[in-house]
């Protein structure tokens, strides 16, 4: 197959080790650039894309992401809460947080599309990437709403996912992906 685009398509997977390599600015803006060409519902581009590159301020994000899961009244998010070793985000060096207006019903899709679009333009320049959800269950706790806040993110978005960007630990492989069988029909 010589079509860069399904190869690329076929290439990505969700990546949980990272390097410490800083990722590369131009890299960044060109992922951040591919996210704004995503398709949007009316085309209204009401989203937000707020790249985060500091180890510090993730570090913050992620503690106060785990105080707000231990207030959960969910057995696993309490553990996760309570475990100081756990991050959400991997350690990764860089992580875009894409939130949106909440107001149409289509808000998620526009940026899972951003995310998608994000995923495959990192791929494509080596840039390993994970969706990261725990933002999203999270953005309306009080000391994290603050905080994001105080990131640049708008006080009337959501947060629908987030994208963890750096460069993979080439000693973990990735699991193998196996595809569910009979999960396409075309009808004639
Ligand atoms: C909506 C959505 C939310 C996800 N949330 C997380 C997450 O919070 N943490 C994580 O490690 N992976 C997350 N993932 C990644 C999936 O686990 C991953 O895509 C799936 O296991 C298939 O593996 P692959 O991406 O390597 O093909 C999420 C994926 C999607 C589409």
């Amino acid at each position: 197959m010589n079509n860069i685009i399904l190869q690329t398509i076929k290439k990505r997977r969700s990546t949980r080790v990272y390097t410490q390599q800083p990722l590369g600015e131009t890299e960044l803006k060109q992922i951040l650039e591919a996210g704004v060409y995503a398709p949007s519902g009316m085309n209204y581009q009401t989203w937000h894309f707020t790249a985060i590159i500091s180890g510090e301020k993730l570090h913050k994000l992620n503690e106060l992401i785990r105080k707000a899961f231990a207030k959960s009244e969910e057995k696993k998010l309490q553990e996760r809460g309570n475990n100081p070793d756990y991050c959400c985000y991997y350690h990764a060096p860089a992580l875009v947080i894409v939130s949106n207006e909440p107001t149409q019903w289509w808000a998620p899709m526009d940026c899972a599309c951003a995310i998608e679009n994000m995923f495959l333009a990192a791929t494509s320049l080596g840039v390993a990437s994970c969706w990261i959800n725990q933002l999203g269950q999270t953005c309306d706790d009080e000391e994290v709403r603050n905080y994001i806040t105080s990131l640049g993110i708008p006080a009337n978005h959501k947060v629908y996912g987030c994208v963890a960007l750096g460069y993979a630990d080439e000693t973990v492989s990735p699991k193998e992906k196996i595809l569910k069988d009979d999960t396409i029909n075309i009808v004639r």
